[in-house]
């Protein structure tokens, strides 16, 4: 018998592309295909490539550019791009890297089996169409191997909010929610595996409206309530959502769902009403302020985390100014904040930007008000008793590190069998990333 092929798949930018990854090696183990940690070792080399931010083709370029060697001491390798930056670059990856075997969107990433043929005999492969078919419904199905305690499921994928910065709409599609039928088995999957907590993934995930099993459409609430009865799954979380897809079931799942975690991830982008409405969000920062105090309301200890863009085109010292308002107000327990980028084929890209220096500046100032508010959130769980999920072994010898209920890391001294065990922990300091605690 030949040996096994060796995959090598290095992921870039969102969760999606972290489950993305690992259907991808999935689908490439039906042609013999087993995973490496080793670029060097690998016969074929697979980026799954991030456009968000950034100069993100051009990173990429240079990335593959350091596969030149492994490629000139083994002929043999194959080597391909996948995400959204296949998608937005299509055949200019080829043309510009004419090393590059394989280009593949991530809407087909289920025709690989079939592309991986072509490139073994030598031809190149692309695809980056939105096709009709659903991929999940093309990926193998047996996902047997058991795995660490936490997993992600994305249940929804595309956006059609058109923000002006955001190129998702355009790499990932059009939205598109999975049935149900199928994440239920997809998750009692995941339990059997070993999964105690699954993180519903999404693009704007609060938007999910699949079909349920009385054919009817379902709301992400629905669909957490139904998953809530996985026996076997114990925490349920979601990301990334937007303000607007926040109902009123969904807000109530916070304060009567136990499965469901109290920690929520729900950007803003920025505080001045002008720039929200140049960013297209459709909510204004008083909408914002209002719908938290109605989640803190049905679950006050709620940790709040967001996502937040400084240097918008045509931001001013006062729009900068009601961001940093707005943050005081809210209160995040955990956030990111980025620079504006413009990103070529969004609106806001052909507006003028704001000059760098400034922009820098600002980041700057956020930052320090986010890091602060952050501290602030993880001192404050100094002495407070938390469940924690264990999930691998900490840094120093003896130690086991996971994660609590408000996604904060926390390690205690215990035995490794701790892993995928949940226990109560007694928080005793609060570290430079991460929490001490000792098992209660
Ligand atoms: N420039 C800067 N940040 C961006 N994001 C999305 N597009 C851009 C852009 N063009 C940020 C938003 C979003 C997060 C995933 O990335 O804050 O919520
Ligand atoms: Fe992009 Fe999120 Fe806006 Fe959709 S809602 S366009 S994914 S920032």
């Amino acid at each position: 018998m030949s040996e096994p092929k060796k995959l090598f798949v290095k992921t870039y930018g969102c969760q999606m592309n972290v489950y993305d990854s690992e259907r991808m090696a999935e689908a490439l183990g039906a042609k013999g295909y087993v995973p490496t940690d080793r670029a060097d070792d690998a016969d074929m080399i697979l980026l799954n490539t991030c456009h968000i931010r950034e100069k993100a083709a051009e990173k990429v370029y240079s990335e593959l550019g350091r596969f030149k060697p492994l490629r000139e001491a083994n002929p043999d390798l194959k080597i391909g791009v996948a995400g959204c930056v296949a998608q937005a670059e299509g055949a200019e990856i080829m043309r510009r890297q004419p090393m590059v075997d394989l280009v593949v969107g991530p809407q087909t990433y289920h025709r690989l089996p079939e592309m991986m043929e072509r490139v073994e005999a030598g031809e190149a492969a692309l695809d980056t169409d939105f096709p009709e078919e659903d991929k999940f419904a093309h990926l193998p199905k047996a996902r047997k191997a058991p795995r660490g305690p936490t997993a992600f499921l994305t249940v929804q994928e595309g956006c059609d909010k058109f923000c002006a910065f955001c190129v998702v709409p355009y790499t990932r599609g059009a939205e598109v929610s999975r049935p149900v039928e199928r994440l239920l088995r997809e998750a009692q999957d995941l339990v059997a595996r070993g999964v105690r907590e699954i993180t519903l993934l999404g693009q704007n995930v609060n938007a999910y409206h699949g079909e349920g099993p009385n054919g009817r459409e379902w709301g992400l609430a629905r669909l957490i309530w139904e998953l809530a009865e996985v026996d076997g799954l114990d925490r349920i979380r979601f990301t990334t959502s937007h303000p607007n897809d926040m109902d009123d079931d969904l807000i109530a799942a916070h304060g009567t769902c136990e499965k469901l975690m109290p920690y929520l991830h729900l950007p803003v982008q920025a505080g001045s009403d002008r720039i929200l409405k140049a960013m297209n969000r459709k909510h204004t920062a008083d909408d914002y302020i209002r719908l938290i105090e109605r989640i803190r309301a049905a679950r006050p200890d709620l940790l709040l985390s967001g996502d937040f863009i400084v240097g918008f085109p045509g931001e001013g010292e006062a729009d900068f100014q009601a961001t940093l308002d707005l943050v005081e107000t809210v209160g995040y327990g955990q956030a990111y904040s980025f620079k504006y980028s413009a990103r070529p084929g969004t609106p806001a890209a052909e507006r003028d930007p704001v000059p760098t220096e400034g922009a820098d500046q600002r980041l700057q100032r956020l930052q320090e008000l986010l890091s602060r508010q952050q501290r602030a959130a993880q001192d404050a769980m100094v002495g407070r008793e938390v469940s924690v999920l264990f999930e691998k072994p900490g840094r120093l010898a003896g130690q086991t590190v996971g994660k609590s209920e408000y996604l904060h890391a926390v390690h205690v001294t215990g035995p490794e069998t701790l892993r995928g065990q949940i226990a109560k922990v007694r928080i005793v300091a609060s570290e430079a990333n991460s929490l001490a605690g000792e098992l209660i």
